[in-house]
């Protein structure tokens, strides 16, 4: 696969497109690259909305499929049914949730959903879809992670666990398949002012309008660019880019310790 990508007249799945960076994307796809979308989440009224609004603004077809990536089955039929009403050329693997308190056994069920939502999920999805590809000669596959999967986030265990697992796996996924016809992208945002930062109670040290946390407009429009350029990891915002170097070369006590005076709660 030469050049860019073009996602024009294709299809392509998000997943998490109920809300945030997932509908932002799926908004993106749809009014400026062309793409007809398959849209998933558990929550079916707000896909339906965005359906409409995508029809009749932008003039391209979606389907809606409910699904809850927490459950094994529902992963598998998310594949089965994009893949048996749709030939599908992408997928992004966006869902994801995290939880921000200090590890404790009396949120381990919690924990289990961030590890099946955020990674074994996206890794279920990666591989479901990989294969199909393969069989059709070119796909593409575009798994969102976070600055969380380079940067131990203390207080949010977890998260930070699942997204470093996710990172790797997409990393070592794109070697393995080099030369496949099939690009295997990952985007790693900082902070986005979605619900993520509410439902977790993020904002109340970081609100929506800081300026560290991106809208989810400018976020996705910075993921489709490097997913379109086949980047095999893109970070965006300067700040970030730099981290990962200081990252590099500080002691892992010495991130530990900035990383828990940043997030611990006031
Ligand atoms: N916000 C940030 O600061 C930030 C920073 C770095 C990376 N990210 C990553 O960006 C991605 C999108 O997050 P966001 O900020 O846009 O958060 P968000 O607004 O809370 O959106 C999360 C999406 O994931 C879906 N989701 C959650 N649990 C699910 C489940 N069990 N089954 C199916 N879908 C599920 C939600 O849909 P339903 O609730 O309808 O199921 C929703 O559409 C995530 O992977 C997140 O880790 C976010």
């Amino acid at each position: 696969m030469m050049g860019k990508l073009d996602f024009n007249n294709k299809w392509i799945v998000v997943t998490g497109a109920s809300s945030g960076l997932g509908e932002a994307l799926a908004i993106k796809l749809a009014s400026k690259e062309g793409a007809n979308l398959i849209i998933a989440a558990r929550r079916k009224e707000k896909l339906d909305s965005l359906k409409s609004r995508i029809q009749s603004e932008f003039k391209r077809e979606v389907i809606v499929i409910e699904s809850d990536l927490s459950d094994p089955g529902s992963v598998e039929n998310l594949f089965r049914e994009s893949t048996g009403k749709k030939e599908v050329f992408g997928i992004i693997n966006n869902a994801g949730m995290t939880d921000f308190n200090p590890a404790d056994i009396k949120d381990f069920e919690k924990y289990e959903k961030i590890i099946e939502v955020n990674l074994k999920a996206l890794i279920k999805l990666s591989l479901l879809f990989l294969d199909y590809f393969k069989k059709k000669g070119e796909g593409a596959i575009l798994n969102i992670t976070s600055m969380g999967a380079f940067f131990p986030l203390v207080y949010q265990a977890a998260y930070s666990a699942s997204k470093h697992g996710a990172q790797v796996f997409t990393e070592i996924l794109s070697k393995e398949n080099k030369n496949k016809n099939i690009t295997i992208s990952s985007f790693a945002p900082g902070g986005i002012a979605t619900e993520m930062l509410s439902s977790s109670g993020l904002d109340k040290l970081r609100g929506a309008d800081d300026p560290f946390n991106w809208s989810a407009e400018k976020v996705a429009k910075k993921a489709i660019s490097s997913f379109k350029r086949k980047k095999l990891l893109s970070v965006p915002g300067l700040v970030y880019k730099l981290g990962l170097i200081l990252k590099r070369i500080l002691p892992r006590k010495t991130l530990l310790y900035f990383l828990e005076k940043s997030y611990r709660k006031k």
